[in-house]
């Protein structure tokens, strides 16, 4: 079974009116709980990977892991997406290194952190698309850079995202803008700015309208109907892995996340991947926490990985089940990158 490109994924969720979680992953365990979740709820998966993670754990073990998931799973379509890259050059060694989709974030400069134009996003996005598409292969731009209506300041994380103030325009996707990026660079799917930013500190409040804008998806979805909208930084930090964490002798301030019936009311307007990482990096530690602080003389990785993995096994059900891809895996016919090469060039 193929890795899948990501667009096949996308247009069947569209068709049948679901969304997708894109999991991050760093290590064989979290691809393990990626694949044992889609596998107990037939779920399709997008599975993917940052800069930072590529550089973690190597591109020829990710690479593997991958295969050795389509192997192992052969009914589970998966497609692997490299996160946030920052380059046309880094979005190309991913498509080397065995990836069925990239982002080319041209929201920032290729340092990763200074806020871009719309000239060059336009460009380096373009660019992206015409190397991607001539293999079948995916891509997802961004427009807005992601970050707190709350603070009014950027999002960095994992060494990439703004850095400092930004103001309310750069922080929002400006519908008309959107129009013209997707039509100038062809991108299949388009990640929207909204008041979301990766890690668990999103919001000091349960987010209302203020400061999570689910009217501007609202918005761009009715200008772009056929355009799949990807939302980030969309983990919803639940309470009870805050308070699994604080039992166990780790700090976690108060702190609140995309609450998932919001998430639910961008996938009725255009939302097809949803970006996952904090809730499940959130469940391993407070796996982990538990197990040592519980029974401080247990020394083999064994012993706390398991439950680790089980943990994030059950946070990426809950989302599976949540967002709607459960029970789909069945129903799409899994075909690899080559396959797109034609669908492109027609299109
Ligand atoms: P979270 O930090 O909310 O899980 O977001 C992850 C993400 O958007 C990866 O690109």
């Amino acid at each position: 079974m193929p890795l899948v490109p990501m667009r096949l994924l996308l247009d069947h969720a569209a068709e049948h009116d679901y969304g997708l979680a894109a999991f991050n992953v760093n290590n064989m365990e979290q691809i393990q709980a990626i694949m044992e979740a889609a596998d107990e709820t037939e779920s399709p998966v997008i599975v993917q990977a940052s800069r930072g993670a590529r550089e973690y754990s190597q591109d020829n073990y990710l690479r593997h892991l991958m295969l050795a998931a389509a192997e192992l799973y052969p009914r589970i379509p998966i497609a692997m997406h490299q996160d946030h890259g920052n380059s046309p050059e880094t979005c190309k060694s991913a498509i080397e290194n065995g990836f069925t989709s990239v982002m080319m974030d041209g929201s920032l400069l290729e340092d990763g952190k200074t806020p871009a134009d719309f000239d060059y996003n336009v460009k380096v996005t373009r660019a992206v698309v015409e190397t991607a598409h001539a293999r079948g292969v995916t891509v997802e731009g961004e427009l807005g850079c992601l970050g707190s209506l709350e603070t009014g300041t950027g999002d960095k994380e994992d060494g990439h995202g703004a850095e400092g103030s930004l103001s309310r325009d750069q922080l929002l996707t400006d519908p008309d803008e959107a129009e013209r990026f997707v039509q100038e660079t062809g991108v299949d799917a388009l990640a929207v700015a909204i008041g979301t930013s990766h890690g668990a500190y999103k919001f000091t409040r349960k987010p209302d309208g203020e400061v999570l804008a689910m009217d501007r998806i609202e918005e761009i979805h009715r200008r772009l109907p056929n355009c799949h909208l990807v939302m980030h930084g969309s983990s919803s930090v639940p309470q009870e892995l805050q308070d699994i964490i604080n039992a166990h002798g780790g700090q976690i301030r108060q702190t609140w996340g995309v609450p998932v019936e919001e998430i639910q009311r961008g996938i009725k307007s255009g939302v097809r991947k949803v970006n996952v990482d904090t809730d499940n990096r959130l469940a391993i530690t407070g796996a982990i926490r538990k197990v040592l602080h519980e029974d401080p003389e247990k020394f083999d990785p064994r012993q706390y990985l398991k439950p680790a993995r089980a943990a994030m096994k059950e946070v990426c059900i809950d989302r599976m089940k949540a967002f709607g891809q459960a029970g789909n895996a069945g129903k799409i016919k899994c075909v690899g990158t080559e396959s797109f090469v034609s669908y492109y060039a027609t299109v």
